[in-house]
């Protein structure tokens, strides 16, 4: 897969590149699902912005999100990625697809790279369906039919320290607990709230398997990041994931998907001043642990 992501070289203004050629990127982005953009000449989160600001889409930001990573904003349209700590393994998602509200694109930038690893794995979510449709036919079968909840406890003020450590009030932009039961109520969520302040929401049956307007299907979902990754002082990722009808999806239901994306997986090893345009219901990311300074900033497009 040489193709992906696919790389286009060049120089000078990235923001006027896309500005002036958005249909061609679009339709590049649209048969690689990911495109890297070397060589441009992004020197920092300004040159960023603009980059965003001349690929000429509505952004979605980060504080109407209800993502359960912590980020601090740099502008008004680019935020810091996940600040979990570098030893910290993401593993592969759709952008927000444990929630009903996610963007349709992503943008990321290499401000600096890590001295050592720092990836960004990359996997082709319309290949993974394909292949657990051959090879887990019943897995596929049930979640198509039923959907999937997702079971998060979020901490009452931030935890940097966890990659699910957005506070409630963050997530769902509110300043009490009665403002987020009606906020929830409105998003159809179940709720519980903890002795030590924290709350555990559980979201509607939601999709996980996802058609593009082209008819392509792709495995939109958060299914793999959640049962791997939803691990700290609150969450166990064992309860992290049910099927639509409220039964525990097991090691031996996820194991298929997680061999198969870990196999089809292309690392971005960025370079400082890197680009990447992502579509979000195509393909999904994750990112690496590493060592040394890495900061790579994020933008999202509605
Ligand atoms: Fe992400």
């Amino acid at each position: 897969m040489s193709d992906f992501p696919a790389i286009i070289a060049g120089g000078g203004s990235l923001a006027a590149f896309l500005s002036a050629n958005k249909q061609a990127v679009d339709a590049a982005l649209a048969d690689a699902g990911a495109l890297l953009f070397r060589g441009f000449d992004v020197p920092d989160p300004q040159a960023f912005d603009a980059v965003v600001e001349g690929y000429g889409e509505h952004g979605f930001t980060y504080e109407d999100s209800l993502s359960n990573a912590v980020r601090t904003n740099v502008t008004a349209r680019v935020f810091t990625a996940n600040e979990a700590p570098p030893s910290t393994e993401i593993f592969l998602h759709h952008e927000m697809a444990q929630t009903p509200l996610y963007p349709s694109r992503l943008f990321f930038y290499c401000e600096v790279a890590a001295s050592e690893g720092g990836a960004t794995p990359l996997c082709r979510s319309d290949r993974v369906l394909e292949r657990l449709e051959s090879e887990a036919p019943d897995f596929i079968a049930r979640v198509e039919a039923e959907g999937v909840r997702y079971t998060n406890v979020m901490p009452g003020t931030d935890d940097a320290g966890s990659g699910q450590g957005r506070s409630w009030k963050s997530t769902l932009s509110v300043d009490d607990k009665s403002q987020a039961e009606a906020r929830l109520r409105e998003l159809g969520y179940d709720w519980e709230w903890q002795d030590d302040g924290s709350l555990r929401a559980t979201t509607p049956v939601l999709e996980a398997v996802r058609t593009l307007p082209d008819g392509r299907r792709t495995f939109f979902n958060q299914l793999i990041a959640a049962f791997r990754g939803w691990a700290d002082s609150r969450n166990d990722p064992g309860k992290a994931i049910t099927f639509g009808d409220g039964s525990t999806m097991s090691a031996e239901d996820m194991a298929p998907a997680i061999a198969i994306a870990d196999e089809l997986i292309c690392d971005l090893a960025w370079q400082a001043g890197d680009v990447a345009l992502i579509d979000n219901f195509l393909v999904m990311h994750g990112r690496r642990p590493f060592s040394g300074k890495r900061r790579v900033l994020a933008s999202l497009v509605a």
